[in-house]
């Protein structure tokens, strides 16, 4: 039997892994590294990748830390995982908590969840709890309730989640034989822009890789904490998984964009929409709103100059576009409805 090794059996020798870990998995991971020559062009770039991780179980790249987080939480003897979150964290949390056949306890902000992941939250069995606040509240409530004892809190302050999320660019660098010259991704609570350059960088000591990328982040205008310097009290965008005003990982997320040459920038909620809509008809790829901010930032750096035409490029697509159905549907051009015969199909089609 040969079954597909998940990112802790994987990637072993590269994770804070011992004998009495267990190897938990649902096959996280070996996500598509998808190039897509027109949307390069509608970029402005020579080359671009999608490093789909929407593709992970439970629909984010969430699972590649989690999975690790959970792992060590059971390890260590807990009975639950605490969480707060937008709504990815919380998806993956419950289901990992459910296959370790621990207790998941889910804090989210109140009404502004994605449909899809609060029904991954609850059809996996966690306690879901809505905070009547926004995320950097529910993070407040969960940073006090998880210092109980036989409690893990698994949002991505837990080293382990950085840990975990460093494989995805052990995975970049496999596939291209060598790091990207660009990497642009979504920032939120700052945690996956810092496990990008941890990893990047690991490869370069450990695996050979010759080259370290320059790491674009990506804000929304109304929840860009990064790029003004300080927290937003009141966050918005459309883009809901990284609607954050007071990021949880600061500095290592701002010296990643800084010491691999990068930056965090921000763009509007109308840039995001526009983008997240080109990335699906250009590519065929179906990512959240919150993913297309790392292809809309690409575009922005390239049309001032940020980033050179002749320049390689992955954009990090986190999450998967049908945890928020309900926004790909009030964006999108309603179905045509028709009689059920041939003709009234070529009338409604103009054939
Ligand atoms: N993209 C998606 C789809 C996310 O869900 C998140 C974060 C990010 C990007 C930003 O990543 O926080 O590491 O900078 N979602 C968290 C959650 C906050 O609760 O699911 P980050």
């Amino acid at each position: 039997m040969s079954l597909r090794p998940g990112i802790i059996e994987r990637w072993r020798s590269d994770l804070p892994v011992t004998d009495a870990t267990p190897l938990l998995s649902l096959q996280e991971g070996d996500t598509p590294l998808l190039p897509s020559a027109s949307l390069a062009a509608w970029v402005g770039v020579s080359e671009l990748y999608l490093k789909f991780e929407g593709a992970n179980p439970t629909g984010s790249f969430k699972d590649r830390g989690m999975v690790l987080a959970v792992a060590k939480a059971a390890e260590a003897g807990a009975r639950a995982i605490l969480c707060a979150s937008t709504g990815n964290t919380a998806a993956s949390a419950a289901a990992y908590a459910a296959a370790a056949g621990l207790q998941a306890v889910v804090l989210l902000p109140e009404g502004k969840v994605a449909a899809g992941k609060l029904a991954q939250a609850v059809i996996y069995g966690a306690s879901v709890i809505t905070v009547r606040g926004n995320f950097d509240d529910a993070l407040n409530v969960a940073r006090d309730a998880g210092a109980a004892p036989d409690v893990s809190l698994v949002n991505s302050v837990n080293p382990f989640r950085i840990e975990g999320q460093t494989t995805s660019a052990y995975e970049i660098c496999d596939a291209l034989g060598d790091a990207p010259t660009v990497l642009a991704l979504p920032v939120g609570n700052g945690g996956n822009i810092t496990a990008y350059w941890l990893g990047f960088r690991r490869a370069v000591e450990r695996h050979g890789v010759r080259s370290l990328p320059r790491i674009i982040g990506a804000q929304a205008e109304g929840a860009a904490p990064f790029v003004h310097g300080h927290p937003i009290e009141s966050p918005e965008t459309v883009a809901s998984a990284i609607r954050i005003g007071n990021p949880a990982t600061w500095q290592p997320a701002l010296d990643a964009a800084h010491d691999s040459g990068g930056l965090i920038g921000a763009v509007s909620d109308s840039e995001i929409l526009d983008a997240w809509k080109t990335i699906a008809r250009l590519s065929g790829t179906f990512c959240e709103p919150a993913s297309a901010a790392s292809v809309a930032m690409l575009r922005k750096c390239v049309a001032d100059g940020a980033v050179a035409r002749d320049t390689q490029c992955v954009c990090v697509l986190t999450g998967n576009g049908l945890k928020d159905a309900d926004r790909a549907l009030s964006v999108a051009m309603p179905p045509i409805v028709i009689e059920p015969d041939a003709g009234a199909l070529a009338r409604a089609l103009k054939w």
